[in-house]
């Protein structure tokens, strides 16, 4: 029996099946745990210098297959053609960073009690690792759990969200030919093949980005058998304008954070939070929100392509509708445009009750921002963490005493000022808190800690 299929649709035109691939069953999953687990301890036991230079090999291929990676990404899951281009040199860029990374030295000695016995620490690969993955970051975030995870020695299995199949896919090929059979798999599919790898025994560490809801029952199956976890789930960002921000440059730099990619990242800005008077920052905003390209994200001058579902659009469409009865007004955007694709303008509301308004305290995942005011400093950080999410903050200020006041103060895993709250370094700890995270941080020199286990050895003189 053949399994159902899934389809995975370009969102600017969804008569385009951009791929159909196999919604895969729990025991296609654990086949293909079995096959992982026969290829681990080859892969784990392959000089580190040998691991990196596949690596190194399959970032050269990523490069000079970038056109091809950056037009796939583009049609698959609507990511203006600019952003989608410098995800792919991210990802190249991942690649190289990890398969060096590998040759960072691999543990510690330590005195031992009887100074003759040598102790050590040594990292060694967990095993099979399983990632389940997002749409959103179709290249990036596959390559930056995918990377480490081979660098150190572990098999791969990959589940991607099925709105990212073909982009996840053509990553696998990069290893063919390259890497050993087994090391690195695809497993396409929904929930089901979600579930069956979270759950399976043999599956010693899972990584996981997307959502809340999702996130958390991964954190437990994990937890409740023993294995590694790690799970990014999302955020309510804010961005903090003091009275003496150069008001232009912030409201240019929180419009590209609100809106770029039409907003669907989890570090997207989704409250501004004003203190004073918020008059020029709106004023700003709404101009610089305006001037940002919307449409046909194949284009270079667009920045706001559609979002990624028919739901996705009526979401943020409900919003509006829902922060108008929360007492606040819509500024701008947020109305459905004609014709294919799931295109909604980006939207910016004001004067909204904050207990009440979905875009002031819930993860909302399109272009929207919600700009709130505050009386002074310290009450606009307490709006801020208000949230049950915890994974970027941004102050815009001149007065460094200020930026340090608010940095310090945020309870949030990434801290940027002047700066956006998208957009994050690979080479850096990434991660939130609160709700936003759970596990250790992923990324830079934090991943080898998750993707390899510790052993301490001691070797004594015999006799
Ligand atoms: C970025 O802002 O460059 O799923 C990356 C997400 C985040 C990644 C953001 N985990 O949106």
């Amino acid at each position: 029996m053949s399994s159902p299929i899934i389809e995975s649709r370009s969102p600017q035109d969804p008569e385009d099946v951009v791929i159909a691939v196999p919604d895969n069953d729990a025991s296609t999953v654990r086949a293909a745990v079995e096959q992982g687990g026969l290829a681990a301890s080859d892969w784990g036991a392959t000089p580190a210098l040998q691991r990196a230079g596949i690596l190194t090999s399959m970032a050269d291929r990523l490069a000079a297959g970038a056109e091809h990676f950056t037009e796939l990404m583009v049609r698959e899951v609507g990511k203006p053609i600019t952003e989608s281009r410098a995800e792919v040199a991210r990802g190249v860029a991942i690649l190289r960073y990890h398969a060096q990374a590998a040759l960072d030295p691999d543990g510690e000695t330590y005195p031992s009690a009887d100074g003759r016995t040598l102790l050590m620490s040594r990292t060694v690969p967990r095993g099979v690792v399983g990632l389940i993955t997002p749409w959103n970051f179709p290249i990036a975030i596959p390559l930056w759990k995918a990377a480490p995870a081979l660098a150190y020695g572990n098999a791969v299995l990959l589940k991607p969200s099925p709105e990212s199949s073909a982009c996840a896919v053509a990553l696998a090929d990069l290893g063919e030919d390259l890497l050993p059979e087994g090391v690195f798999q695809v497993v396409t599919g929904g929930g089901e093949a979600g579930e069956a790898l979270a759950t399976d025994e043999s599956v010693a560490a899972i990584s996981f980005t997307g959502s809340r809801a999702i996130g958390n029952k991964v954190a437990i199956a994990a937890a409740a058998r023993g294995a590694a976890f790690q799970t990014e789930m999302g955020g309510q960002n804010a961005s903090i304008v003091l009275e003496d921000a150069d008001v232009e440059s912030a409201a240019a730099t929180i419009a590209g954070a609100a809106m770029g990619y039409a907003g669907q990242k989890c570090t997207a800005t989704s409250r501004a939070i004003v203190v004073g008077d918020a008059g020029a920052f709106t004023e700003a905003v709404v101009a610089a929100v305006e001037r940002m390209g919307f449409g046909d994200p194949a284009s270079p001058d667009v920045a706001v392509g559609p979002v990624i579902t028919d739901s996705a659009r009526r979401n943020v469409i409900d919003a509006a509708r829902d922060a108008e009865a929360a007492g606040g007004r819509v500024v701008t955007g947020g109305t459905e445009r004609d014709g294919a694709g799931y295109f909604v303008s980006p939207l910016v509301v004001d004067g909204v009750d904050r207990a009440k308004a979905r875009l002031a305290n819930e993860e909302v995942f399109g272009p929207t921002l919600a700009i709130l005011t505050a009386a002074d400093v310290s009450e606009a950080v307490a709006i801020a963490n208000e949230v049950d999410y915890g994974l970027v903050g941004a102050v815009f200020t001149r007065d460094l005493n200020r930026a340090l006041e608010v940095a310090n103060s945020l309870e949030t895993g990434l801290v940027r000022v002047n700066a956006p709250t998208s957009g994050v370094d690979f080479h850096a700890p990434f991660g939130g808190d609160k709700g936003s995270s759970a596990g250790p941080r992923e990324q830079g020199k934090a991943a080898r800690a998750f993707y390899t286990s510790v052993r301490t050895i001691s070797i004594a003189p015999a006799g």
